[in-house]
């Protein structure tokens, strides 16, 4: 068996190959965005990819579409080219994803034809694509802050906003926003009509998109005006929008369509992680499905730190010691550093703890008296003791939340078989810096899979296979929903992941 390397815009995976496969097989297996327009018959030349390593000889077909720049260039056809040992693919700029819509997704028949949109509304990020329904093809896509970010950075100042903006503000706010990002997504593609569309979310964005008035999620007993699990009263586009089931106040749709993108029900015990301003996690074990949530706070995604920014062109996204001990970083699409996102300042403060720059309370020891803040290389960015003290409080809060899952279903590190992290930043984040600084139990570092934005990924399969409502749907009923703000063993583990450590 041996590994092909995937460069894919701002992301980067590595998935096993076998010796003869097409390399166009391995991209759509991981890249749903891929697309082989000629269906692999060497004519169209659109799966042009530039490859490193260990391939087969060009074919008649490269030979006839490359041009002798291009082949001296590395570049082959995906559908011609076959893995001979370990090997790179590094996706054209138009084919790569250039958002965090880098998902993977299990085996699913597409039963529905047409156009439409899957959205995520996140609290601080909104995704939307517009995906051929037929062939699961991303045609276009667009990454914005949420607009409705003005109003609060979390769901409760957002619900606590309503009473005084007004619940129509907040809501026309994000579905105008989401109206915007579609029809530059139509005209990008000049497309004009789509069939429908899947909107997810967390409860709180979901009920201020309906326009349901959201103040009794902040409140004892935390109750929903809807779960959904039906068709919204606004369209997208002209079109029917489809809102995945939530769980309940705190478990939304967004946890349930990562569920389903990263396929942990019905295999042992499994655990997920959606890390975003909202961090949910779910644990299937024995059949059930425990899910909860804690209040991460936005620093993951780059917002409230002081350079912080999302995984885009000219983050630092990773960060490490050079043999000579001095300190690399890598930025994004090899612009000059702009600022630092999730996976570069895990990165950091793992370098930060290894050269003792941070102790394990937080406490940053610069050498330097009259130095504020640690500076990464070269690059003209530093880390704070605030932006440390911002990135203390989110990875508490979700290695807390792990823990007591566990703790709950008297299940040990060692009995999960797969950790799933999903999330913006997910796919991008080194687990040996994550588990260093304690995000997440030391134990299920080796058990890690990333599947980048599972609550996207989830609507698309909503949106291409309308019978997964039904599964998605029974899902969200079926689970339990643990509330952690009454939860003392939470609160004691909250507190003991504060330390940077390993747990
Ligand atoms: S898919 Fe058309 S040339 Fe490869």
């Amino acid at each position: 068996m041996f590994e092909l390397r995937i460069c894919s815009g701002v992301h980067t995976i590595t998935v096993p190959a076998q010796e003869g496969q097409l390399v166009s097989e391995l991209l759509q297996q991981n890249i749903p965005s891929f697309a082989l327009p000629c269906a692999g018959n060497h004519t169209c030349g659109k799966c042009r990819v530039k490859m490193e390593g260990m391939l087969s000889p060009l074919s008649e077909g490269e030979k006839r579409v490359l041009s002798q720049e291009e082949i001296e260039n590395g570049i082959r056809l995906a559908c011609a080219c076959t893995i001979a040992g370990n090997a790179t693919a590094t996706l054209h700029e138009e084919t790569a994803s250039k958002i965090i819509a880098w998902y993977q997704t299990p085996d699913y028949p597409r039963t529905e034809t047409g156009y439409g949109f899957a959205v995520d509304i996140g609290t601080t990020t909104v995704a939307v694509q517009l995906i051929d329904r037929e062939t699961g093809t991303i045609l276009a896509e667009r990454l914005a802050g949420n607009a409705q970010r003005g109003y609060g950075a979390d769901v409760i100042s957002r619900i606590e906003a309503c009473k005084t903006a007004g619940l129509d503000t907040l809501s026309d706010r994000i579905a105008d926003q989401l109206e915007e990002m579609a029809q530059e997504c139509l005209q990008e593609t000049g497309i004009t009509e789509v069939v429908e569309s899947v909107v997810t979310g967390n409860s709180t964005m979901l009920h201020l998109y309906e326009g349901l008035d959201p103040s009794s999620l902040a409140v004892v007993p935390f109750d929903v005006q809807s779960y959904f699990g039906c068709f919204s009263r606004r369209t997208l586009a002209g079109a029917p929008v489809y809102l995945p089931r939530c769980i309940g106040a705190y478990v939304g749709a967004d946890i349930v369509c990562a569920i389903l993108a990263a396929d942990v029900t019905g295999h042992g015990t499994q655990l997920l992680a959606d890390i975003g301003t909202n961090g949910e996690m779910a644990l299937v074990h024995e059949g059930k499905l425990l899910c909860c949530s804690t209040a991460a706070g936005p620093a993951f995604e780059g917002a409230g730190l002081s350079s912080g920014m999302p995984a885009a062109a000219g983050a630092i996204r990773a960060v490490k010691l050079t043999e000579g001990d001095a300190v690399a970083y890598e930025v994004i699409q090899n612009e000059s550093a702009a600022g630092i996102c999730g996976s570069g300042i895990l990165d950091a403060l793992a370098v930060m703890l290894e050269t003792e720059v941070m102790d394990d309370s937080g406490y940053l020891e610069l050498e330097e008296e009259d130095a504020e803040a640690w500076p990464v290389g070269d690059s003209g960015i530093s880390i704070t003791q605030k932006d440390i003290r911002q990135i203390q409080l989110a990875k508490s809060a979700v290695c807390g939340g792990l823990l007591t899952l566990l703790e709950k279903e008297e299940v040990s590190v060692d009995e999960v078989s797969r950790f799933v992290v999903a999330g913006g930043f997910g796919n991008t984040m080194n687990p040996v810096s994550a588990a260093k600084i304690g995000l997440f139990p030391g134990g299920l570092q080796p058990k890690t899979a990333f599947i980048g934005n599972g609550a996207l990924g989830g609507a698309a399969m909503l949106l291409m296979n309308r019978s997964l409502r039904e599964k998605a749907s029974r899902l969200a009923q079926e689970a339990e929903e643990l509330s952690l703000s009454t939860c003392t063993e939470f609160m004691d583990y909250y507190i003991d992941c504060m330390a940077f450590d390993t747990f």
